[in-house]
């Protein structure tokens, strides 16, 4: 897959396919005008039918149009307004990049510069339309029959521009277009871990699977088993995981774009490779979709993959601890005790609530890279599907600046946050009787006493949590990863590598 920017273009030159944008109401924006003028009027009047109302989502491929050099054109409907809302966008992109898949195109020519979208610089646009064309082509069938006829897939895309950009519009189109490419082969990579299945990507599995693309790129990896976290005294993570015949491990990657000194911004994300809820069972129906309770150490591996991708200079550090989570003779049982890395103990209340636990033991691992700051990630609880839904990821934090910074980064890349508040309060729900702490604080706000649990382990450093169940994967017909939050945590590296 290749992108090029092509500047002082006239729309008059042949290609495999052109892409227009067209307002309602047969309100032409200025390359579709050209187009107008070169087919002598065929776009009017096709406009003039109303079959076709260019509402945004609304696509249409037209062939063999007069007077043109391009054998297709694709038509991307773009609404009324102005300014194309940021919402609306999105909606266009996705769609563009569907009927792109659909009909199977390989060479796409995008003249949407003329597009004016609210907030948004026309880098930052373009940027949005590429990511909605890649992330369609997605696809996950390896353990389906080959295909009797083989896709074919994009191969390339021009972005066209009428001017010659001056240097400093042109090097941010050149960053929007590596960012769209880094970005969406990263959480290409991170769907492709979540969605293959829980008898393959094991905690040891995927630990392989970071490995390689560590190797791949110069990235230096240290994988801890069972010996090195009985050292250490994880017992929160040998917990959840000795209900498992599969051995858990601590995933680390150190990218190192950065100064020798600079402290590195760590990302800690959870990689529980299937979710049972152990001895506190899970009810069967989804429990399938309990193989995506990696999602979040899939994201985090994906960043440092699209951190050296880009060639960022920062430091980043990803840890991932990796386990099971099944019913078993040896499993840890409702009311059982474990101790913490960090040296409190926990009453295990329900053992469905392993995902905080093997995060706690890991959190604490990450003070000893003295780090700038520590973000996890985490498929940690149903309760904020009921908060937030599918569209919106929970943010929590013990730093108002480091939230900021996050939920500017899910704006910026559309795949947005919102914050829920940690106040002290909710700490209560968290005593036990019989330990520290109890690994659940009831029913009423779920995703703030996870978070509560969480910000006992990360007193010492800056911290945000991102939870993330609701929008690492899809149900029901479109069953699959989506790779978030791969595209925010992207944009927050790159924000902080420009403001180093
Ligand atoms: N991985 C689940 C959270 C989850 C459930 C995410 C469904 C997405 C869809 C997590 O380990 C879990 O089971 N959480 C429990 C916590 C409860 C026992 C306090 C939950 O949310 O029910
Ligand atoms: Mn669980
Ligand atoms: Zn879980």
């Amino acid at each position: 897959m290749e992108i090029s920017l092509q500047q002082n273009v006239t729309l008059s030159e042949p290609c495999a396919c052109l892409v227009l944008a067209c307002h309602e109401k047969g309100r032409l924006p200025a390359n579709a005008k050209k187009i107008d003028e070169l087919s002598d009027g065929f776009l009017s009047r096709f406009l003039a039918h109303g079959d076709f109302t260019a509402e945004p989502g609304q696509c249409q491929l037209l062939y063999a149009v007069p007077g043109l050099a391009a054998e297709r054109l694709l038509l991307v409907g773009v609404g009324a307004g102005e300014k194309l809302a940021e919402g609306k966008l999105q909606k266009a992109a996705r769609a563009l990049g569907q009927t792109v898949a659909r009909a199977q195109l390989t060479n796409l020519h995008l003249a949407l510069a003329d597009v004016a979208v609210a907030h948004r610089s026309s880098a930052a646009a373009t940027e949005l339309w590429l990511r909605g064309i890649l992330d369609a082509q997605y696809r996950f069938d390896q353990h389906k029959e080959p295909a009797k006829h083989p896709r074919h897939s994009l191969e390339k895309i021009n972005v066209l521009v009428h001017e010659k950009l001056a240097a400093e519009a042109e090097a941010e189109m050149q960053q929007a277009l590596s960012s769209a490419i880094a970005i969406s082969r990263a959480s290409d990579w991170a769907r492709d871990l979540a969605n293959q299945p829980g008898n393959i990507c094991t905690p040891s599995w995927l630990a392989e699977q970071a490995t390689q693309m560590a190797q791949a790129r110069g990235i230096e990896t240290e994988i801890l088993g069972p010996t090195e976290m009985e050292e250490l005294g994880m017992h929160l993570l040998l917990g959840v995981a000795q209900g498992s015949r599969q051995e858990p491990r601590l995933i680390v990657l150190h990218y190192r774009g950065g100064a020798a000194d600079a402290a590195p911004i760590v990302l800690v994300g959870k990689g529980l490779t299937f979710d049972a809820g152990g001895i506190s069972l899970k009810p069967a129906d989804k429990m399938d979709e309990m193989k995506y309770d990696m999602c979040g150490g899939a994201a985090a591996l994906a960043a440092i993959q699209a951190a050296a991708d880009l060639a960022l200079p920062l430091n980043v550090t990803a840890i991932v601890p990796a386990s099971e989570n099944l019913p078993d003779g040896q499993a840890t049982k409702p009311g059982d005790i474990h101790r913490s890395m960090a040296g409190l103990t926990v009453e295990i209340i329900n053992t469905d609530a392993e995902g905080r636990l093997i995060l706690a033991d890991a959190l604490s691992y990450a003070k000893r890279f003295n780090p700038d700051v520590v973000i996890d990630m985490a498929t940690l609880t149903g309760a904020c599907i009921i908060a937030l839904g599918h569209q919106t990821a929970a943010v929590l934090g013990n730093h108002e600046g480091l939230v900021m910074e996050l939920l500017h980064a899910g704006r910026s890349s559309q795949d947005r946050a919102w914050e829920l508040p940690l106040f002290e309060e909710y700490q209560e729900q968290l005593k036990s009787p019989f330990a520290d702490l109890s690994n659940v604080g009831g029913r009423p706000a779920g995703t703030i006493t996870a978070a509560c649990f969480l910000s006992r382990f990360t007193e010492e450093y800056r911290w945000a949590h991102l939870d993330i169940a609701g929008v690492a994967w899809q149900s029901g017909e479109h069953k699959g990863a989506t790779g978030r939050p791969v595209p925010l945590l992207v944009h927050f590296l790159r924000q902080r590598a420009k403001a180093d």
